[in-house]
């Protein structure tokens, strides 16, 4: 089989910088389903995976993409067969095993799931990575919740949050508090990040957020513990403002306040599966429309990421004739 195009990253003198190259099948780790993929996605973990000490990628050369659909066109499992319509996510996929920038993506079929017919490889990936931690974080809150609970979702213009949004409002719980950094047109409130970073630390404050959804973390987290309604619960995914938090136990203690965390790399499988097939029967597709670009196109958005400027979804059309 003839060579393809992937978006490789390359470690040269401590630095790392990626490029769309031809590369060839024998590049590709070893893995029982040899996928032809035509859609793939910026997350904030590509973005980290395109950097210099960025944490993600520990070998080079490599492939990203955290998330990818496509047609699998070999496979030795009979339960995934040729011509089958697949989403990849989590896992090592974009992290320590090549990922979704890339024409052919070779997978493990423990990864994949099927993609329902009514649902295109575009929505499928539109969905990808941001749209399982989403519901998953949506889950985890859920039975905490009354219709009038009063939400807050902190990095309000990235790709989780966007989903979390979505799915919310979709549920009726329509009392949501948006946190940013940037301002943006919406009827929900939004607060600013800089503000709510500038009121007092407190190890009580009053109590405002009867659950959030933080993909933020850091010293936001921190603060926003001390302002979660009694007997509310905070999902963290996050760290896209740091690790550290720095908080009391009077949250947990006298507020009977729960921090729930959020992974989706690992999952486990009946959750996993449980979540995508709501995702598949219920997500209101209209609702989004992600910034589509082409595989060339990966560094204007990875900057937007380090400028802050990102903002929804992206996907990555990966073959021009999809
Ligand atoms: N636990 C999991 O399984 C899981 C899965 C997916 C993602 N994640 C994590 O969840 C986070 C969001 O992922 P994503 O793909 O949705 O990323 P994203 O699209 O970049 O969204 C993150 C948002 O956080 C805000 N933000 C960025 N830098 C910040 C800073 N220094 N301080 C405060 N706010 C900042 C920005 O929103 P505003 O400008 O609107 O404030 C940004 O859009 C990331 O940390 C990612 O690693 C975790």
């Amino acid at each position: 089989m003839k060579n393809f195009k992937a978006y490789l990253l390359q470690k040269n003198n401590e630095k790392v910088t990626g490029q769309v190259q031809e590369i060839s099948f024998d590049m590709l780790p070893v893995a029982d389903c040899l996928i032809e993929v035509h859609y793939s996605a910026v997350n904030y973990k590509d973005y980290l995976a395109c950097q210099t000490n960025g944490g993600v990628v520990r070998t080079y050369p490599f492939v990203p993409g955290i998330d990818l659909a496509g047609i699998i066109i070999q496979s030795a499992n009979e339960n995934f067969p040729v011509g089958q319509k697949v989403l990849a996510t989590s896992f090592g996929l974009g992290v320590s095993h090549f990922g979704g920038w890339s024409e052919y993506a070779s997978v493990p079929s423990e990864w994949l799931i099927k993609i329902p017919d009514e649902i295109s490889l575009k929505q499928a990936v539109t969905l990808g990575t941001a749209g399982l931690t989403a519901a998953l974080c949506v889950e985890a809150i859920k039975n905490h919740l009354r219709p009038d609970s009063r939400i807050l979702i902190t990095g309000a213009t990235g790709g989780v949050s966007t989903m979390a949004r979505i799915l919310l409002k979709q549920l009726g719980f329509n009392n949501l508090v948006l946190m940013s950094q940037k301002k943006f047109e919406t009827n929900d409130p939004v607060l600013s990040t800089a503000d709510f970073l500038a009121q007092p630390k407190k190890a009580l404050a009053k109590q405002e957020f009867d659950a959030v959804i933080d993909t933020v973390g850091g010293a936001v987290l921190s603060q926003l513990l001390s302002q979660v309604t009694y007997g509310g619960i905070v999902a963290s995914c996050g760290n896209a403002g740091g690790i550290k938090l720095e908080t009391t136990v009077l949250p947990f203690i006298l507020r009977a306040v729960t921090l729930a965390g959020i992974d989706s790399v690992n999952t486990p499988n009946d959750l996993r599966q449980k979540a995508w097939a709501q995702l598949f029967s219920s997500f209101d597709f209209e609702k989004v429309s992600p910034e589509i670009i082409s595989l060339a196109q990966i560094p204007e958005v990875v900057t937007d990421f380090a400028k802050n400027r990102h903002v929804g979804r992206t996907v990555i059309q990966v073959r021009s004739n999809s």
